[in-house]
């Protein structure tokens, strides 16, 4: 009988929360971004809880203008080798562009990564929907949508290729004979293509893992064509059960038409749970960080996603016509998706949208009990609606510490979560296999 399936869950850590107003709390630290000992107590708590592993999002550019949101960040692979030396076990994911990077570079320091981490380094692939990346990077304005993904495509195939000129075996370190390596078994790979020129081989020995795991964030018809023929788990967001199952039937529909294995694809929605011991207590909970926003944030936030001005927006006005006929856009196509369906779907004005997305910017937000956020998250899980969560608390510590606390022992009374690590590496928590190399037969 095959082991019992098992809930993956994937800490997505963020400043002082993912609620835009989470720095603004009485307990939470607003300096938090470059605070390491912030870092190393979040990375602890959910190493001691077990989870799969944790991610840190990014993005080559000031989040909006500073004013009312902790704007900048520390450079995610940095702090995640600084984290990989405060822990043993979890997964240590982040987000690097694919647009405003170069493979070999970055190839480097991720194989680097998961070196220092003992094979625990996982890649975000995103293609930076900004306008603002771009002009950081000599660009007036970012590639078309589908040129983004296209070059990602071309990234990944020279990226793997490069974690693959080092074959395991290669290196000897044959004192007697005093050969260290076997040349031949360092490959050269001559690239030529339509973004990349790249010699090869790589200057980092094989990473542990074969390659980092490598995760993908989006959802468009482009996001999920990249995402069947490279992710091994994809990050998601969706506003209810239905739009999540739909997504997920359709993945694993994508994966297999491109000749994988649908269960090498871990899918893993975001939740932003706001806990209380009663219902009303949780919604208390989240009055208070409603209540903590400034709207103008919330506008910008918006006007970003839909590539507009906030001056287009009526606050008591539902979302204006010229953005409801669905314009073509080139930055995040699925979050915008995911926005208008929602303010059609529940009629809701400006006002009430931006709300909604102050917690977690469009992904599914539960406010109730332990026992109701573990019926959800099971539901979901049983549902073939996920395999796993993207747990957003919003606000951290203390809200990550709520789910450790609270939620966590009902999916373990319900055998659907590890009690101990079984594996040493990122890809041992997800049950995914090291890839093959492709040099060695
Ligand atoms: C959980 C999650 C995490 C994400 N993290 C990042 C990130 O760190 N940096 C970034 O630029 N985009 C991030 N994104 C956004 C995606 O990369 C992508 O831009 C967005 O989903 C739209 O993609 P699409 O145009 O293919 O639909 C994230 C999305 C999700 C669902």
């Amino acid at each position: 009988m095959s082991a019992r399936r098992r809930l993956h869950l994937n800490a997505f850590l963020m400043e002082a929360g993912h609620h835009e107003a989470a720095w603004r709390l009485p307990d939470s630290n607003p300096r938090a971004d470059f605070d390491l000992r912030h870092w190393i107590e979040l990375a602890r708590l959910a190493e001691n809880a077990k989870f799969d592993s944790l991610f840190l999002a990014d993005g080559p550019a000031l989040i909006g203008t500073g004013e009312f949101r902790p704007p900048g960040q520390l450079e995610p692979l940095t702090l995640l080798t600084a984290l990989s030396q405060a822990t043993s076990r979890i997964g240590l994911i982040a987000t690097v562009s694919s647009t405003y990077n170069e493979p070999y570079n970055l190839a480097r320091r991720l194989a680097s990564v998961d070196h220092v981490s003992g094979g625990r380094a996982g890649w975000n692939i995103v293609t930076s929907a900004g306008a603002d990346e771009a002009a950081n990077f000599g660009l007036d304005d970012r590639p078309g949508h589908a040129e983004r993904y296209a070059r990602a495509d071309e990234f990944l195939k020279v990226a793997k290729a490069l974690w693959d000129s080092w074959e395991t075996e290669a290196v000897l370190a044959d004192r007697a004979t005093g050969r260290y390596a076997d040349p031949a078994r360092l490959h050269r790979l001559g690239h030529q293509g339509r973004y990349f020129k790249v010699a090869g081989p790589l200057n980092v020995e094989r990473p542990p893992q074969g390659y980092p795991l490598l995760v993908q964030a989006g959802s468009s018809e482009d996001g999920k064509d990249f995402a069947a023929r490279h992710a091994e788990a994809i990050f998601t967001a969706h506003t209810t059960y239905e739009r999540a199952a739909a997504f997920y039937a359709d993945i694993k529909a994508r994966t297999r038409a491109a000749g994988r294995d649908p269960d090498g694809v871990i899918v893993l929605p975001g939740i932003v749970p706001y806990i209380g011991s009663t219902e009303e207590e949780a919604r208390a909970l989240a009055r208070q960080f409603d209540e903590l926003r400034v709207p103008e944030y919330g506008l910008r936030q918006l006007a970003a996603v839909f590539e507009t001005e906030p001056s287009v927006f009526a606050l008591d006005d539902p979302l204006p016509d010229f953005i409801l006929a669905r314009p073509k856009l080139e930055g995040s196509q699925s979050r915008s998706d995911l926005i208008i369906d929602l303010a059609v779907r529940e009629q809701l004005t400006v006002r009430q949208i931006i709300s909604r997305l102050g917690g977690g910017r469009g992904h599914f937000e539960f406010v109730g009990t332990p026992e109701q956020i573990a019926d959800t998250i099971i539901a979901w899980f049983e549902g073939g609606a996920a395999d796993g969560f993207n747990i957003m608390a919003p606000a951290l510590p203390s809200g990550l510490a709520a789910f450790v606390e609270h939620v966590l022992p009902i999916l373990r009374g319900k055998g659907l979560f590890r009690e101990e690590y079984e594996s040493t590496t990122l890809r041992g928590h997800y049950g995914l296999p090291v890839p093959a190399n492709q040099f060695h037969g």
